[in-house]
């Protein structure tokens, strides 16, 4: 069953103070990372999944792009994202990803920012990024690091009797599927996959695979939040660009 967690009302709004706060792993490590896999926004058509309150659909508007539809299974992001980011060439869709039909729509380029890592079923889920795609169209997304949501833990540094971070304890790896923790409520479900599952999946499905990224802070982020030198002994995110070939 697909969870709504975002329509939570004790998580959404600890998640927008977060987001509203600029201050994010978001702002500093993930965001600067996707945006910088994108080869051009000028002119493209986008599809962006799971789009939140639909700042990254601005941005792309803003950086020359035709359109940008963004769905999002939430009502509360999308109501949101139609007050804040609002524009004659984005049109924002409430619905699962999972049961989203577009019929006879195509697009330049697909982008996920940290949504995918929701989806129960991978597989299925590139076979329709696959079907909404126009040849030699960019898949690019983020999703959470597999070293970070392997273990049913999350808070995962081993830290001494001082509280000094000792190392990143990583276990099991191989065991793909449904993790639930705490984010601001109990319960929070993502989905675990290997880096071999997110990548030969994509192969599998006829997509080249063109860039990985496993971002560090930018340097402005590491004044603001010191704490993100972690990133260098563990990355918190991953970021696949892939290509529809065929
Ligand atoms: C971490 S937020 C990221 C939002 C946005 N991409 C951003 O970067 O600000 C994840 C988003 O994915 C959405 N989401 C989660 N599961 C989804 C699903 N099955 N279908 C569509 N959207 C989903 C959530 O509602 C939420 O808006």
């Amino acid at each position: 069953m697909k969870q709504n967690i975002y329509e939570n009302p004790v998580f959404f709004k600890e998640y927008i103070s977060l987001r509203e706060s600029g201050v994010t792993y978001n702002d500093f490590i993930e965001q600067p990372a996707i945006k910088s896999a994108i080869s051009t926004l000028t002119k493209k058509s986008i599809l962006d999944l799971g789009c939140g309150t639909g700042h990254f659909a601005r941005y792309c508007i803003d950086k020359g792009a035709s359109k940008v539809t963004g769905v999002d299974i939430s009502r509360n992001m999308i109501d949101r994202a139609k007050i804040e980011n609002s524009h004659e060439k984005i049109e924002y869709i409430c619905t699962p990803i999972e049961e989203l039909e577009l019929h006879n729509q195509k697009f330049d380029l697909i982008i996920s920012s940290l949504a995918i890592h929701y989806i129960e079923d991978y597989s299925k889920l590139i076979v329709k990024i696959r079907s909404l795609l126009n040849k030699n169209g960019e898949f690019i997304f983020s999703t959470e690091h597999p070293i970070a949501t392997a273990r049913n833990e999350v808070n995962n540094w081993v830290k001494d009797e001082n509280g000094n971070k000792l190392h990143w304890a990583l276990d099991s790896y191989q065991e793909e599927g449904k993790r639930e923790h705490n984010w601001y409520v109990d319960g929070v479900v993502i989905y675990h996959r290997t880096i071999s599952t997110l990548m030969n999946t994509l192969i599998d499905n006829g997509f080249s695979i063109e860039k990985v990224i496993e971002p560090q802070s930018i340097p402005s982020g590491l004044d603001k939040m010191p704490k993100l030198v972690n990133e260098e002994r563990r990355p918190s995110f991953i970021v696949i660009k892939s290509r529809r070939l065929s």
